[in-house]
C-alpha cells in the first residue's frame, strides 16, 4: 500500500548528503514523494473537487523516528501557488523548511520543492496540510508520527497495531468557493458533515443519511490493544470523539505522554491531535460505532455534522446498529469539557524524545521573560473588508517571506511591534511581528472574547498549557497555574469568553508562525510571528544555513531562476525510485571497493 518509502542509511545517503550538504551523517535519512493534485470526490454524496497526495484522501502517513533526517519532495499539481506545512513538527533552528508564507515563497503550480528537515527533541502524533488559499478545506492532509528512537522506551506496552484517524468537519463545496464566501464578508455557516479518513457517515439511520456514501471501517483482533491517533483536520468545529462500548485511554496530546486515563468521549478542537490505547475487549456480536459530532451545539439542528465510522472485530457477527452512543449532554454548558481539558496531565516520569524530561527541565520554575495577552474579539470590518484580529491587529502576509527579508536585508517588510496588549484605538492591517527573546521564556495568554470556539497553534515549540478558565485573566489567575504537570503540546483551545494561559521557552532560533487554528479566523488574518534571534551568533550556528533551493518572491523575486518543468514532471513512482536506487547501490558497491 505504500506509495513512498524508507530506505535505510547507506553510501547513497553520504553521497546525497554531499550534494544537498546538510545535517547529522548519523541519523538514518526517510524520503519521501509527495504529489499533490485534485480529484474528484463524493465524501457526501456529492461530486466535489477534493486535494490528494498521491492519489490519496487523506494523504499518505509519514512515519518516522526521532532525529531521522527527512526528505519529501512536494510536486505542486494544483492550478494555484502551494505550500505544505508540517504542523507540530519543530524544525530545531531550521524555519526555513516550515511551509507558511512567513518563511517560504510559495511553490508555484507545476513546479516542486524539496523540503530538507532533522525531527529533533520530539515524538508523537501530528499531520500535515497545505497552509495556502485555504485548500486545507479541500484536502492535502495527512498524518505525520515520530516514534520513539529505540533506545528510549514508550511508558505502555508496544500496541498490537498502529491507527491513524484524521477527523474534521466538512463543505461540500470546494476551497475555492468558501474563500469567495470569506472574501465577500459572508461566514461559512454550518458544515455539511463530517468525515473521518476521508469518508462520509456510515448510514446508522436512514432518514439522516442518504444512500450511497462510502464510510470508513477500521478492522481490529478481539482482545487486541490498538495506539489509535486522533487528529482533528477540520476547518473550525470542535468534535466529540467516541467509540461505542470502549474506553479511550488517552497516552499521548501532540507530543506528550499523558498520565493515562480511560474517557468515555474526549473533545477534540480544530488542529488538535491525541492517541488513544483501545483494547477491543468487547464481544464481537456486532460491530462498533466510531463517532465524530459536532461540540456545544444544538443537536437537533447539527445533527447532520456527525462523522460515523465502523470497527470492525474480526470475528464480528453482524452489523452495527441501534443508536449512535451519547454524546455529553451539556451542549450549553462548557464546564464539562473544560474540565475534561484540566484532566490531561503530562506523565512527568515518561520519556519522550529526551530521557525523563523533568530532571533536568522544570517549567514551574523558569522565570518569565515576556507576556503577551493575546485577545480574540469576533471579527470586524477593516476598510470595508470583513477581518479577524488578535489584540486589534489583523496580520497582512508580506511579499517577501520575513526569515527572507532578514536573510537579504530588504527593508520595510515587517514591524517587530507586535503589542502585548490589545490595543485600544480601530483595529487595523499590518504585518506586525513579536520581538521573541533568544533563550527566553514567554507567557502567552489567550483571551477569547468571542462567542465561537478557538484553538491557538504555534509553529516551532510546543508550549506549556498551565491554565485555563472563565472570564477576563488578570494578574491573579497565576495562582490557578499549573506549575507541575501541565501538558506540553503544540495546539490550545480556548472557550468562548475564557482566557487559556502557556508558557514557552524560545530556544530556537528563526521566524514562528502563531495563529488561529480556526481555519476562517486564519484566513481573515488571525496570526502574527514571533522572531527569535540570537545576537550573540556570528558562526551562525545556532540557526541552520538558508537551504540551496529556497525560492525566492516578492522583492527578490529575480533572483529566482525557472524551474525546468520538463525535468521534473515524472517524479519517479515506486517502481523506477526502486530501481534508481539499486542502480545507485550498484554503482557505490563497485566504486567503493576499487577505491579503497
Ligand atoms: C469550485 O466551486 C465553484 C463554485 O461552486 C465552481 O464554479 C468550480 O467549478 C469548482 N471548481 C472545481 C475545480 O470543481
Ligand atoms: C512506522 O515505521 C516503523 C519502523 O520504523 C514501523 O515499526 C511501524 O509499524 C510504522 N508505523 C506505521 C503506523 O506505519
Ligand atoms: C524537483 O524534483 C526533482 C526530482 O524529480 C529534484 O531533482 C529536484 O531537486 C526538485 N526540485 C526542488 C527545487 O526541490
Ligand atoms: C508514566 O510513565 C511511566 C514510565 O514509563 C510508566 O511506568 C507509568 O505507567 C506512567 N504512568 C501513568 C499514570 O500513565
Ligand atoms: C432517525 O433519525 C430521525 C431524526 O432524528 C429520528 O426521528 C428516527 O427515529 C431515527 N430512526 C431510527 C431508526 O433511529
Ligand atoms: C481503562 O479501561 C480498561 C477497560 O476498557 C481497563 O482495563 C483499564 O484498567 C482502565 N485503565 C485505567 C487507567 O483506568
Ligand atoms: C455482547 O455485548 C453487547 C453490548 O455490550 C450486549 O448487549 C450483548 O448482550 C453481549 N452478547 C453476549 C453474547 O455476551
Ligand atoms: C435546537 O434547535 C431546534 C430546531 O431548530 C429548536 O426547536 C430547539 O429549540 C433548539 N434548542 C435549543 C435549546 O435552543
Ligand atoms: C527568578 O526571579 C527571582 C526574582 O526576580 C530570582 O530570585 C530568581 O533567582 C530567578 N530564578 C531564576 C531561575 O533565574
Ligand atoms: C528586539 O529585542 C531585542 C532583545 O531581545 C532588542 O535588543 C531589540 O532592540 C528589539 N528590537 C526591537 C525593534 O524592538
Ligand atoms: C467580551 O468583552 C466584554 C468587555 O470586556 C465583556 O463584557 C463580554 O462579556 C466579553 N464577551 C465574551 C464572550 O467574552
Ligand atoms: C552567516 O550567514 C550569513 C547569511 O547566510 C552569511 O552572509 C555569513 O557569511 C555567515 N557567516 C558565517 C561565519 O558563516
Amino acid at each position: 500500500m505504500a506509495s513512498f518509502k524508507f530506505i535505510p542509511f547507506s553510501f547513497f545517503y553520504i553521497a546525497l548528503l554531499l550534494l544537498v550538504g546538510f545535517a547529522s551523517a548519523e541519523d538514518p535519512f526517510a524520503t519521501y514523494d509527495l504529489v499533490v493534485s485534485y480529484i474528484t470526490a463524493s465524501p457526501l454524496g456529492v461530486p466535489q473537487q477534493v486535494i490528494a497526495v498521491n492519489g490519496k484522501f487523506p494523504g499518505p502517513t509519514i512515519n518516522v523516528t526521532t532525529n531521522y533526517n527527512v526528505v519529501i519532495n512536494v510536486k505542486n499539481k494544483l492550478d494555484e501557488e502551494l505550500l505544505m506545512h508540517w504542523s507540530g513538527i519543530f524544525m530545531r533552528k531550521n524555519s526555513w523548511e516550515d511551509g507558511v508564507l512567513g518563511t517560504n515563497c510559495p511553490i508555484p503550480p507545476k513546479w516542486n520543492w524539496t523540503y530538507n528537515f532533522q525531527v529533533k527533541d520530539q515524538i508523537g502524533s501530528f499531520y500535515y496540510f497545505p497552509s495556502l488559499h485555504f485548500q486545507k478545506a479541500s484536502g492535502g492532509f495527512g498524518p505525520i508520527i515520530v516514534n520513539n528512537r529505540a533506545i528510549i522506551p514508550i511508558p505502555f506496552d508496544t500496541p498490537y497495531g498502529d491507527i491513524t484517524i484524521m477527523i474534521g468537519d466538512w463543505y461540500t463545496q470546494n476551497h475555492t468557493a468558501l474563500r469567495r464566501a470569506l472574501n465577500s464578508g459572508k461566514s461559512l455557516g454550518m458544515p455539511d458533515g463530517v468525515l473521518i479518513n476521508g469518508k462520509g457517515p456510515y448510514r446508522y439511520n436512514e432518514t439522516l443519511v442518504p444512500d450511497g456514501i462510502d464510510h470508513e471501517t477500521i478492522e481490529v483482533h478481539p482482545g487486541k490493544t490498538y495506539r489509535i491517533r486522533v487528529s482533528n483536520v477540520g476547518i473550525s468545529t470542535s468534535l466529540n470523539f467516541r467509540i461505542q462500548n470502549h474506553n479511550l485511554l488517552l497516552a499521548e496530546a501532540e507530543g506528550s505522554y499523558t498520565v493515562q486515563q480511560n474517557y468515555t468521549s474526549l473533545d477534540i478542537h480544530a488542529g488538535q491531535s491525541y492517541s488513544f490505547l483501545v483494547t477491543m475487549d468487547q464481544n464481537a456480536s456486532s460491530d462498533y460505532y466510531i463517532v465524530a459530532s459536532a461540540r456545544q451545539v444544538n443537536q437537533t439542528t447539527w445533527q447532520k455534522v456527525t462523522g460515523v465510522a465502523i470497527l470492525h472485530y474480526t470475528n464480528s457477527k453482524g452489523k452495527a446498529s441501534g443508536p449512535l452512543p451519547d454524546p455529553p449532554s451539556d451542549e450549553f454548558d462548557k464546564t464539562f469539557s473544560m474540565n475534561q481539558a484540566r484532566s490531561i496531565r503530562w506523565n512527568v516520569t515518561a520519556s519522550g524524545a529526551r530521557p525523563n524530561p523533568q530532571g533536568s527541565f522544570r517549567y514551574g520554575s523558569i522565570n518569565v521573560t515576556e507576556i503577551y495577552v493575546l485577545r480574540n474579539e469576533p471579527p470586524v470590518t477593516i476598510n470595508g473588508k470583513r477581518r479577524a484580529t488578535l489584540n486589534g491587529i489583523s496580520f497582512v502576509n508580506p511579499e517577501t517571506p520575513i526569515r527572507l527579508a532578514d536573510q537579504y536585508k530588504v527593508k520595510n517588510v515587517y514591524k517587530l511591534d507586535f503589542p502585548n496588549k490589545p490595543i485600544t484605538g480601530p483595529p487595523r492591517m499590518e504585518t506586525s511581528i513579536i520581538n521573541g527573546t533568544y533563550r527566553g521564556f514567554i507567557e502567552l495568554i489567550f483571551q477569547n472574547n468571542d462567542t465561537k470556539m478557538q484553538t491557538y497553534h504555534l509553529d516551532g515549540y510546543n508550549f506549556f498549557v498551565v491554565g485555563m478558565d472563565f472570564g477576563e485573566w488578570s494578574e491573579n489567575s497565576r495562582g490557578t497555574y499549573n506549575k507541575w504537570d501541565g501538558v506540553a503540546r503544540t495546539t490550545a483551545q480556548v472557550y468562548p469568553g475564557a482566557w487559556t494561559a502557556v508558557l514557552a521557552s524560545l530556544d530556537s532560533v528563526g521566524v514562528w508562525n502563531l495563529r488561529a487554528e480556526n481555519l476562517d479566523s486564519w484566513y481573515l488574518g488571525q496570526e502574527t510571528y514571533i522572531k527569535v534571534v540570537n545576537p550573540e551568533d556570528s558562526s551562525n550556528k545556532t540557526e541552520l544555513p538558508m537551504p540551496d533551493n529556497v525560492l525566492y518572491c516578492g522583492a527578490l523575486k529575480k533572483m529566482q531562476k525557472p524551474q525546468d518543468i520538463s525535468f521534473a514532471a515524472p517524479i519517479m513512482g515506486n517502481g523506477s525510485q526502486l530501481l534508481f536506487t539499486v542502480l545507485l547501490l550498484l554503482i557505490t558497491l563497485i566504486y567503493i571497493p576499487s577505491h579503497q
